[in-house]
């Protein structure tokens, strides 16, 4: 008999991995009020909305999140700033995504970032940044997992 249910191909499994991104718009831009303004960045720079939601995260979860960061020595403030208040997190779909989206962001420190990215326009420093991007195409899919359920994806 044969399924009904089409299982993707392992060729489009690759595409959907390397077209994709994860984001989170952190506490400082939130409190800042640029949401908007950063989504409206993210829009025209091509990328597509795939999942997206305002929550809050407890420290078990950024915990979770940012295990990678464990033995460094930011890792508690960060901890404490992205459990201060409300992010919005996302996934973006875009060809090259990842590569695109840190292009956009601008580097980590807001004070090496280049005229007209986001880092640039909406963060104040290194620690509250505006915005978080995946590093590479795996991470973006455990990330991505981290925050959604496949029927939170459009
Ligand atoms: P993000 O891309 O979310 O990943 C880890 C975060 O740790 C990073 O952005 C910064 O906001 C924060 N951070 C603070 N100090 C450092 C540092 N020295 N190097 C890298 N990240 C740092």
């Amino acid at each position: 008999m044969k399924h009904s249910l089409q299982l993707p191909t392992f060729e489009k499994k690759m595409k959907m991995l390397t077209n994709r991104t994860f984001t989170m718009i952190k506490p400082d831009a939130v409190k800042n009020g640029h949401i908007g303004a950063i989504l409206n960045d993210i829009s025209e720079a091509g990328f597509k909305i795939i999942a997206m939601k305002y929550i809050q995260l407890n420290k078990e979860q950024a915990g979770a999140f940012y295990a990678v960061h464990k033995e460094r020595p930011f890792y508690n403030d960060l901890i404490e700033f992205m459990t201060s208040g409300p992010i919005v997190a996302a996934i973006l779909e875009k060809e090259g995504a990842v590569e695109d989206f840190r292009k956009l962001i601008g580097a980590t420190d807001p004070a090496q970032a280049d005229e007209g990215t986001i880092r640039q326009k909406y963060a104040k420093s290194i620690d509250a940044n505006a915005v978080h991007g995946s590093d590479s195409n795996e991470n973006a899919a455990i990330e991505g997992d981290f925050f959604f359920s496949k029927l939170e994806r459009f």
